[in-house]
């Protein structure tokens, strides 16, 4: 190839100090090595593009119109690295986040936040419960999944996000709520409880935690969502144990309320989950370290204490 991109940059250097010695500073180069390269590009090309005035190196009228070129070639060059970066997802890119439902409630928030940050990328969400995430992971599917407690060993890697209590709820007019005196654990599985489908996670971690103090509901009634769940307690139901972090606007509107049951709350933690070894795009990087600084402050204004 006759000419390089760096005799186009340094033929440029020259043409806007038209000088030798300032355009070597401006690259980073001795001055000899500049003269050197013009020279090169002149004999390659057949044609004299400086002529010397005074102390001024100028374009001739030849150097002039290939001035036009190089400009086009730099900046051609220029925007070639911008769509790289752009491939490469520091600008743009497409984010793949799967969250378990009860997350839902602060990512999304989470979310809109980093999309304000980074315009132009593209996200895709996905909520769905702690089993289909597993299966989702083992798939290698999403960049990075938000979750509780992940399983140990089947090649993940988490890391710990913040705290997700586990508290007992009922409606305002529950005759429990009326009880003037911290709850047992015996008192209010005397009830009965609205709980979440088999594969999700919040259901699992009470049945563990009953488990660990060798308790069980005998009266339960499952249903999909949160949202049911809430609903159904509002409505008298039964009681039901959920995330502190799916009912806020519920309990600021005095629809629900959290009992006070001795072995309550049951302390989670929210993690975030990729298989292990696995190699975040810089988008995804960069959502997991925003992810990490700002999900306590959301989930904060979210819970409003
Ligand atoms: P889930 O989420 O109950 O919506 O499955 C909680 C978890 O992942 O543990």
């Amino acid at each position: 190839m006759p000419y390089s991109l760096s005799q186009i940059r340094i033929f440029e250097a020259v043409a806007q100090y038209e000088s030798y010695t300032r355009a070597a500073e401006k690259l980073f180069m001795t001055q000899p090595a500049v003269s050197m390269q013009i020279k090169q590009l002149e004999e390659y090309s057949g044609l004299a593009l400086f002529e010397r005035q005074g102390k001024k190196m100028c374009l001739t009228p030849i150097g002039k119109e290939v001035q036009q070129y190089a400009s086009r070639v730099l900046q051609a060059h220029n925007d070639m690295l911008g769509a790289m970066k752009e491939l490469k997802g520091v600008k743009g890119g497409h984010l793949i986040v799967s969250v378990a439902t009860t997350a839902n409630y602060f990512v999304t928030q989470l979310l809109a936040e980093f999309s304000r940050q980074h315009e132009g990328i593209n996200i895709t969400l996905d909520v769905t419960n702690r089993h289909t995430l597993l299966d989702q992971l083992e798939n290698h599917e999403p960049d990075m999944v938000i979750m509780g407690e992940p399983p140990k060993g089947h090649g993940l890697q988490s890391e710990r996000l913040m705290a997700n209590p586990l508290v007992v709820i009922a409606a305002p007019n529950h005759p429990l709520v009326s009880i003037d005196r911290p709850l047992l654990l015996s008192d209010v599985l005397a009830e009965r409880f609205i709980v979440r489908e088999k594969g999700s996670g919040t259901r699992s971690a009470i049945e563990r935690h009953l488990h660990k103090h060798s308790a069980s509901c005998k009266n339960t009634l499952e249903m999909r969502s949160n949202e049911t769940i809430k609903h159904a307690v509002e409505a008298g139901l039964g009681l039901g144990i959920v995330s502190m972090h799916t009912i806020q606007p519920e309990l600021d509107s005095g629809r629900l309320v959290v009992l006070n049951v001795g072995n309550f709350p049951i302390q989670r933690h929210w993690h975030i989950v990729m298989r292990k070894g696995k190699r975040l795009s810089p988008i995804a990087r960069e959502f997991k370290r925003f992810v990490m600084a700002e999900a306590p402050r959301f989930v904060k204004s979210a819970v409003g204490k």
